[in-house]
């Protein structure tokens, strides 16, 4: 039987698209393995959303070339592979095949065309670990163009899959034992399907029998609606945490940055969320150094995430891609200056982050069980009806089971607690 093993880079997304990818691939007789002598292909899904990950991707993929068995197969896909094409087969020597983000509707024949028909047996199925928790894609590609960003062009047009689609795909993942679905698009909010828009979509995902949260990502501000948080907050199913990438506090910048949506929209978004969800989790995207920030644009980013209270964020510094609205910019601040204003802005977000976990210390919570920690005995991972995580000292918990849980310690980044009496 033949092997394959998987290496994936970048978002959610990129997840998702492996494990479709995983299942084809289960369904044409392979099994997965997790070293990589033993592949007999090996599958590379990268991500180009900043130079670095090009970077990573790339020392990997050149890694896996003197490292597979001989005959092995290497296969390229994703986001990386979408923008660089075949060149990337004459950068890197080895590759086998080149597949962009956007032939992933077209996976099946580009599976058949390249792999042998006939040499591997289709009989056995197998189906992911024993996961509790799995993604399901809503929605492909993004329209928006923020300046900065590359997705739009690698991912191609914004579409939405089909409810009926998405609630099938739901169902079955659930009859597999997966208790807590992940909705993924670029922005979930301007889901659409014949009238059936984003909040319509998680009532009818919520209400698939057996599943017990449903999280969803990514909103974009400019289309997040007091429908949309109403519905999380009447939906019981619907997890208290809402990711919201605000990327800057100025409102220079998000208008240099073709966000569409200014401080104050965003701020009465928090607003709303915090009045109708009061215990949700907010967390954010956020970039520093975008061409001509200014020092005192950047203090606005960070009076803005002292004055949300965001419980984790995403912080990166801004990277310039080929293609793209803002790469005509000059890229004008110093890398050094803009890894300085990113160390500053982890620091703030690191004490408000800490604050918020220190305050649930006492408070009895209700925690998803995902599986073992494994380096310590009876202890096991979970993560509260918002986002934040939690490790449970307890002799016995099953992964997907919803325990009532007393945290006692908090780290600063996760919480400590035990079986409430
Ligand atoms: N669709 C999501 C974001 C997807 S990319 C949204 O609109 O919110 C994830 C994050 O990467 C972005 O939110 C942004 O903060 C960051 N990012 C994207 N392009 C970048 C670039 N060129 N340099 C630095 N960070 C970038
Ligand atoms: Fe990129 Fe903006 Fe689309 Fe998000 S919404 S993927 S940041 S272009
Ligand atoms: Fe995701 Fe990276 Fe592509 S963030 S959409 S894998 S460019």
């Amino acid at each position: 039987m033949p092997f394959v093993y998987f290496q994936t880079f970048g978002c959610q997304m990129n997840v998702a698209d492996s494990d479709e990818l995983r299942r084809k691939l289960f369904l044409r007789g392979f099994s997965e393995t997790f070293s990589t002598i033993d592949a007999d292909l090996i599958i590379v899904n990268t991500c180009s959303v900043r130079q670095n990950a090009e970077n990573k991707a790339k020392a990997r993929i050149q890694e896996f070339t003197s490292i597979k068995k001989p005959d092995a197969i290497l296969w390229v896909t994703g986001c990386m592979a979408q923008r660089l094409g075949d060149e990337l087969k004459k950068e890197i020597r080895g590759i086998n095949l080149v597949i962009g983000a956007k032939e992933i509707d077209n996976l099946d024949s580009i599976i058949d065309d390249h792999l042998l028909a006939g040499t591997f047996n289709s009989s056995a199925v197998h189906s992911r670990t024993s996961a509790v928790s799995d993604f399901v894609t809503v929605m492909r590609g993004c329209n928006n163009y923020c300046a900065y960003c590359i997705v739009p062009y690698v991912r191609g047009d914004e579409h939405s899959i089909n409810a009926r689609d998405i609630l099938e795909n739901v169902r079955i993942r659930v009859s597999e034992g997966v208790k807590e679905i992940t909705l993924l698009g670029q922005n979930v909010n301007s889901y659409n399907d014949d009238g059936i828009d984003f909040s319509d979509l998680l009532v009818r995902v919520a209400s698939i029998d057996g599943l017990k949260r449903l999280r969803f990502t990514t909103s974009h501000p400019k289309d997040c609606s007091e429908k949309l948080i109403r519905t999380i907050a009447d939906t019981p199913q619907c997890c208290h945490h809402i990711h919201l990438p605000m990327q800057a506090g100025s409102d220079r910048i998000l208008q240099a940055m073709n966000r569409r949506y200014s401080v104050s929209d965003y701020m009465k978004l928090i607003d709303m969320i915090r009045k109708h969800i009061p215990d949700a989790d907010i967390t954010t995207d956020i970039i520093v150094g975008f061409p001509t920030e200014t020092e005192d644009e950047f203090a606005q980013t960070v009076q803005l995430v002292r004055d949300v209270r965001y419980t984790t964020a995403f912080m990166f510094a801004y990277s310039a891609r080929e293609g793209t609205k803002a790469a005509n910019l000059t890229d004008d601040l110093p890398r050094k200056e803009k890894l300085e204003r990113l160390g500053r802005l982890i620091a703030t977000q690191t004490d408000i982050t800490k604050a918020i976990y220190d305050s649930m210390v006492g408070r009895t919570l209700e925690v998803m069980v995902n599986g073992r920690q494994e380096k310590r005995e009876k202890h096991w991972m979970g993560q509260d009806n918002g986002c934040k995580r939690v490790l449970i000292a307890c002799d016995n918990a099953q992964s997907g089971m919803i325990l009532k849980i007393k945290a006692q310690r908090s780290s600063g980044m996760t919480l400590i607690g035990e079986l409430s009496a």
